[in-house]
């Protein structure tokens, strides 16, 4: 199997977008995996630290060696939004293919110096490292009932990340350029900055974008043609498989089958997946 450097390579090159996809149970897993196989595609598993802790690290790649060996998909396994070098470490020697480092809550100078130390840690271990310029105003994913509104402050400034990537030799970095984590129920969607998206784009580092659940189509194509390599998507596969199950459970009131009840939830989950792999433009490229 050709490893992750070499599809964000591709992606670059080739203008599309590995979806990483977030879990915390192995119905959501069985329902991103099927929506990779179904559609030949790259694929990231995502652990936020909660989530890793409630799956636990070591059985969160045992689970990704399992299904690449029986699929023979690239399947890979990032570690989301790691707060301190020290979780860091642990899921590098866990096995995890890539670690993404989240200091956007630091000055901009201890962002830089923490993220070169992660990268030169990683780099000896072959670990693909995701830095993050700017912040997505948000730590969780969740459902707002009140209009999200973007703070100006929080988009990454293109100085900044020029600086920040001169300094620290990290793989990806995440911008922040109008997403933030969740959904709007109210009906507001998020909106990207293209032309702050080119700017930084213009420094010539494959990006990422967080945040993309209920970002709108069109938005989505034009950051994939302006330097996004990976599309982070955890709401929307929440919502499909927990609303999903509180419908089955709820229509089926006498079930206690586990197997049974949550078919559907992993199938709605695979929908999700399989929508973003299409527009992502993922599909056919392993
Ligand atoms: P959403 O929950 O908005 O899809 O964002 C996920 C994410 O960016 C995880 O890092």
């Amino acid at each position: 199997m050709k490893p992750l450097k070499y599809y964000f390579k591709k992606a670059y090159k080739e203008k599309f977008a590995i979806g990483q996809f977030n879990f915390s149970t192995f119905e959501q897993v069985k329902g991103i995996v099927a929506a990779a196989q179904n559609l030949k595609s790259p694929i990231i598993l995502g652990t936020s630290e909660g989530e890793s802790k409630f799956v636990g690290l070591q059985e969160a790649v045992a689970l990704r060696n399992v299904l690449r060996n029986k699929t023979g998909l690239p399947i890979f396994l990032n570690l989301d939004h790691g707060k301190s070098f020290d979780y860091l470490k642990k899921a590098i020697a866990a096995g995890y293919d890539m670690v993404h480092f989240d200091g956007s809550k630091l000055p901009l100078e201890e962002n830089i110096k923490i993220s070169s130390q992660v990268a030169k840690y990683a780099k000896w271990r072959s670990v693909v490292v995701e830095g993050e310029v700017g912040r997505f105003g948000t730590d969780a994913s969740r459902l707002y009932t009140e209009k999200f509104e973007i703070k100006e402050e929080n988009l990454t400034k293109p100085e900044e990340a020029k600086q920040y990537l001169h300094m620290a030799n990290v793989d990806v970095l995440a911008v922040s350029v109008g997403t933030f984590h969740g959904l709007d129920v109210s009906g507001a969607s998020p909106h990207i900055r293209l032309e702050k998206l080119q700017e930084i784009n213009a420094i010539g580092v494959p990006l990422v974008l967080h945040g993309g659940s209920g970002t709108p189509e069109e938005d989505i194509r034009k950051a994939i043609q302006s330097g996004i390599v990976k599309i982070n998507i955890n709401t929307e596969s929440r919502v499909a498989f927990s609303h999903t199950l509180r419908k089955t459970l709820e229509a089926n009131k006498e079930e206690i089958t586990p197997y049974k009840y949550l078919q559907d939830s992993v199938q709605a989950v695979q929908q999700v997946v399989e929508e973003k792999i299409k527009l992502f433009g993922s599909n056919n490229r392993i």
